[in-house]
């Protein structure tokens, strides 16, 4: 009898409300894709997908609280690649990525774009090197705290044209963009999630996108590469994850959510105006989703180390 209530109770999931933890501030890039794809989400799973803020250090005090979050379905979680630099950035790190979570599936692929404060004086890349080879640690350079994806952008940035600049740390990108849009901060590498729209319609500057091939949705501004950055590339993977031990049956529920999302004609518009790939249908899966992770560990934690940046 057991048995059958457990697979009964399972069979009902979602009876309430899910929760879609995100790791930064509201209205920044992150949000924005919550936002975006837990309506559908919601509407396959019969209950609401209500998007949580939960802010601070670099994304790992959500990580923490997902991790120890109880295992039922009830809370998941979407992260970028900080959930892969996490652990060689954090000396006391409270979760294991590869321990601590269950994993739905891979989400989506997101360009970044290096910006000024629309008053800043460089107006080229060239100008731009120029003023920061003179003024360096005099510019300030905003981002979302270590393990955001902001800051790795940053720190790459920095060391490709061999500057030290003032990093200024924010809850998310969002509230960053707001002190880029208000002039009090100069710089900000960020995600086209959130600066497609911006850059369109000048409100910010923009000197370079970070893929080695430059947008369709923003056919004029070069990549750093061409520029002169040889091989500067960040692309800003994510994915979707639930506390370990999170019934199978339940993650099997919440991936065929996050599949349908995907293939929402809506979704993928919106994303597609954001310079922002859908990953292949074969990478929406658990499987997909655990195997990247831990090639992204691989990848950064000997970046990461040698540019010795890290918290005590
Ligand atoms: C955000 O959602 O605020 C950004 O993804 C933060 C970041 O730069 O990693």
């Amino acid at each position: 009898a057991a048995v059958s209530f457990g697979s009964a109770a399972q069979g009902a999931f979602p009876e309430r409300q899910v929760s879609l933890v995100v790791p930064f501030a509201a209205g920044g890039p992150t949000d924005v894709v919550a936002r975006m794809i837990a309506i559908p989400m919601g509407k396959h799973l019969g209950q609401t997908v209500v998007v949580e803020n939960a802010v601070g250090a670099g994304g790992t005090i959500a990580a923490t609280k997902v991790a120890r979050a109880q295992p039922n379905g009830y809370t998941i979680f979407l992260h970028h690649m900080g959930m892969s630099t996490a652990p060689a950035l954090y000396k006391k790190l409270q979760f294991d990525p590869l321990k601590d979570f269950e994993y739905i599936g891979q989400v989506v692929d997101v360009p970044m774009t290096l910006l000024a404060r629309k008053d800043f004086p460089a107006n080229t890349f060239q100008e731009l090197q120029a003023h920061l080879k003179r003024e360096g640690n005099k510019v300030s350079l905003a981002n979302a705290g270590l393990g955001a994806v902001s800051h790795l952008c940053g720190l790459l940035f920095m060391s490709a044209m061999g500057v030290e600049l003032t990093t200024v740390p924010f809850s998310g990108t969002g509230p960053a963009m707001n002190a880029l849009l208000g002039s009090q901060v100069d710089l900000l590498c960020d995600q086209t999630t959130q600066t497609v729209p911006l850059i369109k319609d000048q409100r910010v500057k923009v000197y370079g996108v970070t893929v080695p091939k430059r947008l369709d949705v923003l056919p004029n501004v070069p990549t750093l590469d061409e520029q002169g950055l040889k091989g500067f590339e960040v692309k800003v993977w994510h994915g979707m994850y639930a506390p370990k031990g999170t019934p199978q049956p339940v993650i099997e529920k919440l991936n065929a959510a996050l599949r349908v999302a995907m293939q929402d004609p809506e979704v993928k518009k919106r994303l597609t105006d954001l310079s922002s790939d859908i990953v292949p249908m074969d990478k929406i899966t658990p499987a997909g989703l655990r195997t990247h992770l831990e090639a992204e560990i691989a990848k950064w934690g000997p970046v990461i180390r040698k540019a010795g940046v890290y918290a005590d």
